[in-house]
């Protein structure tokens, strides 16, 4: 098979991403390079606000997608200056479908009326999970540019993409079954891969994401948002100076007989922790820190075993922003190297917090395996695997 080029959007959070991907080979032997990337992070603007506002999110990403395009396309070597015919007809469907991003329309004719079409096959969008309002700017985006190019579009799932970033690295090969640990701001999931593109959420979260238990102890901590960054620096310094934690933390579910996780009494134990802190002094902060991730951590690993065995896998992926946390994965590769014939799957850093490389590789799979386009695209706040 020849290879194509793919257009990925990624919009359902606070990262507005926009990438070009070269593509080749079937799912079996799938190759992939970057030729343009393009990320916004909105985290800087939700930071005041101590989390991801919907609506602002949305204005964001409407303010910086077009922009970001043009940035991915020219570093593609795709951006070339020229006229472009549109009949009347169809501008004003494009309209339409831009109607609800009030502020894209304008720009988006300006660009699309003097930009010759691009060599690119196949537009991927991420339709859920995430903010509704924030994945209607990428659909509608994408929607609109797949009418004005006479290119297909294809609704991608986000966790989807978390799955499948390892395989940016076409040495990577999944045997199945496979088991997906996917840690994230909004997710906290076990997923059995029987077969490609055959997902079972196996182990969820009863209550907070892992993320969102990073964040939400990060803000008692008073560090700014997004809290896991800051844990994990913290953390790490405690690890380096050898300190070790006063406070005791709860490890939640740990010898729960499902693969269900539960992450908000950890944060409760922080709260009443702190209570009886009259000072928190910097070392405090570097204590908990350090015995957050280590209860996180355990459980995580001891939940993740679990399923490994039950489900006898053969490889195991991790994905989400969590997982650039360098404890987790440094844990992780312990328990794999436990297992001599585990495979394990990670992707670097800067794939496994949210970027639109991912959504174009789950895209094109799921396009080069299932030939499928649907003839409408929505936005799907819970979507599941
Ligand atoms: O996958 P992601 O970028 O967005 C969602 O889909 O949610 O994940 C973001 C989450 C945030 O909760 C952030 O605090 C967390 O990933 N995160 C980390 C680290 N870097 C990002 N958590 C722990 N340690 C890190 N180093
Ligand atoms: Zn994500």
């Amino acid at each position: 098979m020849s290879s194509m080029k793919v257009l990925g959007i990624e919009t359902s959070c606070d990262e507005t991403a926009i990438c070009v991907l070269e593509a080749e080979g079937d799912i079996n032997n799938p190759q992939f390079k970057i030729l343009g990337n393009a990320l916004f992070s909105q985290v800087k603007i939700h930071e005041q606000y101590g989390g991801v506002f919907p609506m602002v999110a949305k204005r964001e990403h409407a303010k910086n997608i077009m922009p970001l395009t043009k940035h991915a396309l020219g570093n593609a070597k795709l951006l070339t200056a020229g006229k472009l015919e549109l009949s009347a007809e169809k501008l004003e469907k494009i309209k339409a479908i831009l109607e609800r991003e009030q502020d894209l329309y304008p720009v988006f004719e300006e660009f699309i009326l003097n930009t010759v079409k691009p060599d690119i096959e196949l537009i991927t969008v991420t339709s859920g999970p995430g903010l509704e309002p924030a994945l209607w700017v990428g659909i509608s985006f994408a929607r609109a540019l797949g009418l004005a190019w006479d290119i297909p579009v294809l609704p991608t799932n986000h966790m989807e993409g978390h799955v499948l970033s390892p395989l940016l690295h076409s040495q990577e090969k999944i045997e199945f079954p496979a088991l997906a640990l996917l840690i994230s701001g909004g997710h906290t999931e076990l997923v059995l891969i029987k077969n490609w593109l055959e997902y079972e959420v196996i182990g969820r979260t009863r209550d907070d994401a892992v993320g969102e238990a990073f964040d939400k102890v990060a803000r008692l901590l008073s560090l700014p948002y997004p809290g896991g960054p800051e844990i994990s620096r913290l953390a790490a310094d405690a690890r380096a100076e050898k300190v070790t934690s006063s406070i005791i933390l709860p490890r939640p579910m740990l010898k729960s007989p499902d693969l269900d996780f539960s992450f908000s009494g950890i944060k409760t134990a922080v709260l009443y922790a702190l209570k009886k802190i009259p000072d928190v002094s910097e070392n405090i902060k570097k204590e908990i820190a350090l015995e957050f991730e280590n209860a996180v951590t355990e459980v995580l690993i001891a939940k993740t075993k679990k399923a490994l065995e039950l489900y006898n896998a053969k490889t195991l992926i991790l994905g989400g922003g969590v997982i650039a946390n360098a404890y987790i994965r440094q844990e992780f590769k312990k328990l794999s190297a436990d297992y001599g014939e585990l495979k394990l799957l990670i992707p670097e850093i800067a794939m496994s917090t949210d970027n639109a490389v991912m959504i174009a590789i789950a895209g094109y799979l799921n396009y080069v395996t299932k030939h499928a386009i649907p003839e409408t695209i929505k936005a799907q706040g819970n979507l599941s695997l």
